[in-house]
């Protein structure tokens, strides 16, 4: 029995269904992905009976300068070694705001949490205090963590609890004006992600229109431009994500990436809103920790040298176009949505995913570590070599459907 399993066999009896969330192969993953991990260094996993992966993944978002990137772990070693937590924060924090203001246009101040749902509802809960009103529109179908009201199909929550969070569609904005018409007047918030990154979708990239527009509401109705860049932020931008549109958010929510992997999220505000987020009550055991604040330093520093997007981009681009010749090759028509730096692979016609299944399983044969659903993330870890690497497994990945 490979280690794999009997971790697995042991875990059934003591992890409910064997394991929970996102990192369920039972939920999320065809047949062969390992469960369990031991070793990850750069761009590659080895999993627990030492197989070696070229990964695509990056933990779901947060490693966007590498495992074990040298540089971060020593900035968070260092902090942890001097203090870490204690009954009040380390100066740390102050350094780690000034820089945020710095590179973010519309950051005015910042909070910091652990994980990105903290962060994109305190946006709310900060939405709901300056505005005294209670309606928060959301797009259908997208994911803002896992609270009920930010994934919208959890057992365990009662229909109620979603009174308050209206849908919309995304990059639609007659659907905005319906949903924002429907508020009458009680409408505190609009929930934008930076493209549309729904999982198990082709994924869609913002009608620069639509973000204009959204904006336009938002200011008209006196209700706040919550972006969560939760997932996007610092791949596309070293700005909030719809910078580039030349709109800028109220509240935006941040988290995965902003320290490689150390557990840190933040929610960074514009002044209008600042007295409502000191009047709101958040907080939580391990928010102040030094460590990750530290290591965000570090990884921004990284992100800003090395043009991240640019070159998470490059990479994605090369992978693609790579994906894109072997798929040709092969006779399979493959989509490849979303930006390159997060890039989206599923296959035409593929309603049951058998295609994009069989392609995954034969890819992680080859050691190549993708996701049949989900958008994926490149690293400034991965090399121009790693990616060609990689689509050498892929081609005979494909050779094998
Ligand atoms: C867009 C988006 N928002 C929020 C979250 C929640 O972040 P966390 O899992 O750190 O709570 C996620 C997580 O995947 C996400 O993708």
């Amino acid at each position: 029995m490979s280690r794999n399993d009997e971790l697995k066999a042991r875990a059934e009896a003591v992890i409910p269904g064997g394991m929970y969330g996102h990192m369920s192969t039972y939920r999320m993953l065809p047949e062969g992905y390992p469960q369990y991990f031991e070793r990850a260094d750069g761009c590659r996993l080895w999993d627990v009976d030492g197989n070696e992966y070229i990964d695509f993944m990056c933990s779901y978002g947060p490693m966007i300068a590498g495992y074990a990137n040298p540089r971060v772990r020593a900035a968070a070693d260092a902090q942890r070694n001097q203090i870490d937590i204690a009954n009040a924060p380390a100066a740390v924090i102050v350094d780690l705001a000034e820089k945020m203001m710095s590179q973010i246009s519309h950051a005015e101040w910042a909070i910091f949490a652990k994980n990105g749902n903290d962060a994109t509802t305190a946006c709310n809960m900060i939405a709901r205090g300056r505005t005294g009103k209670r309606k928060i529109l959301v797009a259908q179908g997208a994911y803002h963590g896992s609270q009920p009201w930010a994934a919208r199909r959890t057992k365990g929550t009662p229909d109620e609890d979603y009174v308050h969070f209206p849908t919309y569609t995304f990059n639609d904005i007659e659907s905005v004006t319906q949903a924002v018409a429907q508020a009458s007047g009680d409408l505190a918030g609009i929930v934008v992600s930076a493209f549309r990154h729904d999982a198990g979708f082709h994924q869609e990239l913002t009608d620069p229109d639509f973000a204009r527009a959204v904006r336009a509401l938002c200011d008209k109705e006196d209700a706040a431009l919550i972006l969560d860049d939760v997932r996007a932020g610092m791949r596309l931008s070293l700005d909030a994500s719809w910078s580039e549109f030349g709109v800028q958010p109220d509240l935006s929510a941040w988290g995965k990436a902003i320290a490689n992997g150390e557990p840190i999220a933040a929610v960074l505000g514009s002044d209008p809103w600042r007295e409502a987020a000191s009047k709101t009550f958040m907080t939580g055991s391990f928010w102040y920790q030094a460590a990750p604040m530290a290591a965000s330093l570090e990884t921004l520093a990284i992100l800003n040298e090395e043009n991240a997007p640019a070159r998470l981009e490059a990479l994605g681009q090369r992978f693609r176009d790579g994906i894109y010749e072997q798929a040709q090759r092969h006779g399979h028509s493959v989509l490849q949505s979303g930006p390159s730096a997060m890039p989206t692979l599923m296959f035409e016609d593929d309603k049951d995913s058998r295609l994009g299944f069989a392609f995954c399983q034969a890819a992680l044969k080859e050691g190549v570590y993708l996701h049949p659903w989900h958008n994926m993330f490149l690293s400034l870890a991965h090399s121009e070599a790693d990616i060609d690497q990689a689509l050498e497994g892929t081609d005979r990945a494909f050779g094998t459907l």
